[in-house]
């Protein structure tokens, strides 16, 4: 009889990293800096307005100034980088994040690459992901970063383990393969990268000490996917249509929760697992930023 598997709740994990930042945010605002955020959405996603409102919510929370500039779907690339070279002149503002996806005539890497690599608290400059790449101190996309912190808190080790990782995305995919095989704390581990073209992924996942599913596929991981005792991390938000529901639909992750539960050793609910430390990274890396733009 297996023991009942560990919840990994981000909401607390969330909670403590949010609390380790009060001291700095305390010494800056004794300085008289506000750490700044701002975010640049681009059209009605209406994900992305939810993920924008939040950010704000919690930023103001912490006593962070945060702001939005709302442009319409119509915008050109040329207002856009104008907007953020102001922001990257603008000395109260220390994080920029522009919301993704863009609408389809953005060129959303000349977007990125226009921001000011010691404002890119998103983590998403070439910059950024060069110097994590060898390991330099850098800002890291706040999802995999997430991640790890949910991974340290529970005391989860992944030196000399086999993770593997479910999509190959820059924001997600590439970036937690990149931290997992460094050297040292929170790092150390085998990483297989399985993605959209690996056949019978069922291969890899079920030799995975930890899975981490960042694919987008509905409840693509089954319990004949994995072994017992795994560790997953389900990054995955995915809207499905559920009639009964008064909003029309239900959010589920890339694993099929219900059916992995009783094999796993730990496990992230979706909603209330990674999705919610995305915004407390964020938060850290814009006290980050401040810190080092201003003392
Ligand atoms: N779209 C989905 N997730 C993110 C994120 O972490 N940052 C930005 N800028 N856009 C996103």
């Amino acid at each position: 009889m297996q023991n009942s598997p560990l919840i990994l709740d981000g909401k607390v994990v969330a909670a403590d990293v949010k609390n380790r930042l009060k001291d700095d945010i305390a010494t800056l605002l004794s300085k008289n800096i506000v750490p700044g955020l701002t975010a640049i959405l681009v059209g009605e996603d209406p994900a992305s307005q939810v993920y924008v409102r939040s950010k704000e919510r919690q930023a103001k929370k912490l006593g962070l100034h945060s702001d939005v500039i709302r442009l319409d779907a119509h915008s050109t690339q040329a207002e856009l980088l104008a907007i953020i070279h102001q922001l990257n002149n603008d000395a109260k503002v220390h994080g920029i994040l522009v919301q993704l996806p863009l609408p389809s005539h953005f060129d959303e890497d000349a977007v990125i690459e226009a921001i000011n690599p010691e404002k890119d608290v998103d983590g998403f400059h070439p910059i950024s992901v060069g110097r994590m790449q060898i390991g330099l101190d850098s800002f890291i996309s706040c999802t995999p970063a997430g991640v790890l912190e949910i991974l340290d808190y529970y005391k989860i080790v992944t030196s000399g383990k086999h993770v593997v990782v479910i999509g190959r995305s820059n924001i997600v995919g590439k970036p937690m393969a990149n931290l997992l095989t460094r050297k040292g704390k929170r790092g150390d581990a085998t990483v297989t990268v399985c993605h959209s073209r690996t056949p019978n992924m069922a291969l890899f996942t079920r030799q995975a000490d930890i899975i981490i599913a960042a694919v987008g596929v509905p409840e693509l991981i089954t319990a004949d996917m994995i072994k017992d005792d795994v560790v997953i991390v389900d990054v995955g938000i995915n809207r499905v249509g559920d009639a009964k529901l008064e909003k029309g639909y239900k959010l589920v992750g890339d694993v099929d929760y219900q059916s992995v539960l009783p094999k796993v050793k730990a496990i992230t609910p979706v909603p209330g697992g990674v999705g919610v430390m995305t915004i407390a990274m964020l938060l850290s890396n814009t006290v980050k930023a401040a810190k080092k733009l201003s003392l």
